[in-house]
């Protein structure tokens, strides 16, 4: 089902790259993560995505992709969804150190520094592999000098489906670029959980709508005078959690109009 890189980049349609698979981890039965080689003339700004595929029936099948790595990063890591009758998805999950992967030249996204304009504490708020942009840009420094405080929320149903997110805090307050003089100091991690017993309990729009999430963390309510955020999860999180930033005053940014908050739907299948 999977082809090794060397055979895929015989096969690869013209101006795609191809990347070889590195290194998989699955979570659960729905989830799972890997890593690719990065070629050297690949570029891209932390928070972005990317068109990844494989041949499928001789044609390329593609979907977009959050690069979970930072911009600095020798590889590039991606979190995905396994859906067991999706194209895509049910393919890819099968693959292998050693497989190669297509990937379009150009990247894009609105989670990206630029798209915001400055302010005091930056709110990542995700849901399921909406992480993954998150894990990019809180392994980059600029993140932590646009923004004194980085509060990254992840709620999923399931107290496993939170372990990538936990492996990759817990990395990034030790590594050694950004972990002492950045993460350490400026980075929190909020995780709940819906469908499961857990110490946090509950969607994200219900824990900012009660106040719960600030009074948890010990911060203010949200105030578009010292507050941005960015937003990744499925099409009724964003709609919902969108409209509660609107509520409290916050204004929606674009790559060349920077905003008080950005949203971006997270792979889905
Ligand atoms: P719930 O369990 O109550 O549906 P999914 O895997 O379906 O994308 O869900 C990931 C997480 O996002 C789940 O905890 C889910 O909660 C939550 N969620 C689903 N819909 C919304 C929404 N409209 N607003 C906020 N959170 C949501």
């Amino acid at each position: 089902l999977t082809s090794s890189a060397d055979e895929l980049a015989a096969a690869a349609p013209e101006g795609t790259l191809v990347v070889g698979v590195t290194e998989v981890t699955h979570y659960t039965d729905r989830l799972f993560r890997f890593r690719t080689t990065r070629p050297s003339s690949f570029r891209f700004r932390s928070g972005e995505f990317v068109m990844i595929g494989l041949m499928i029936d001789g044609k390329p099948l593609y979907r977009a992709y959050s690069i979970a790595s930072p911009a600095w990063a020798e590889e590039l890591e991606f979190f995905s969804i396994k859906v067991p009758d999706g194209p895509l998805t049910s393919r890819l999950q099968n693959i292998r150190v050693g497989d190669g992967i297509l990937m379009r030249k150009k990247p894009t996204g609105t989670l990206v520094n630029d798209a915001l304009i400055p302010g005091k504490r930056l709110y990542m708020f995700s849901t399921g592999t909406g992480i993954a942009p998150f894990a990019s840009l809180i392994r980059d420094p600029e993140t932590y000098e646009k923004f004194e405080e980085v509060v990254l929320t992840h709620t999923c149903r399931e107290v496993a489906e939170l372990r990538y997110g936990e492996e990759t805090v817990a990395a990034t307050m030790d590594d050694p670029l950004i972990g002492e003089d950045y993460a350490r100091k400026q980075l929190r991690h909020y995780m709940s959980v819906t469908r499961e017993e857990y110490p946090f309990r509950g969607r994200i729009t219900d824990l900012i709508t009660s106040g719960k999430l600030f009074s948890d963390l010990g911060l203010p309510p949200l105030d578009p005078a010292t507050d941005r955020a960015m937003i990744c999860g499925s099409m009724e999180m964003l709609r919902d959690t969108k409209q509660l930033m609107i509520d409290a005053g916050l204004r929606e940014g674009a790559n060349n109009e920077p905003g008080e908050f950005v949203v971006e739907r997270a792979f889905v299948g």
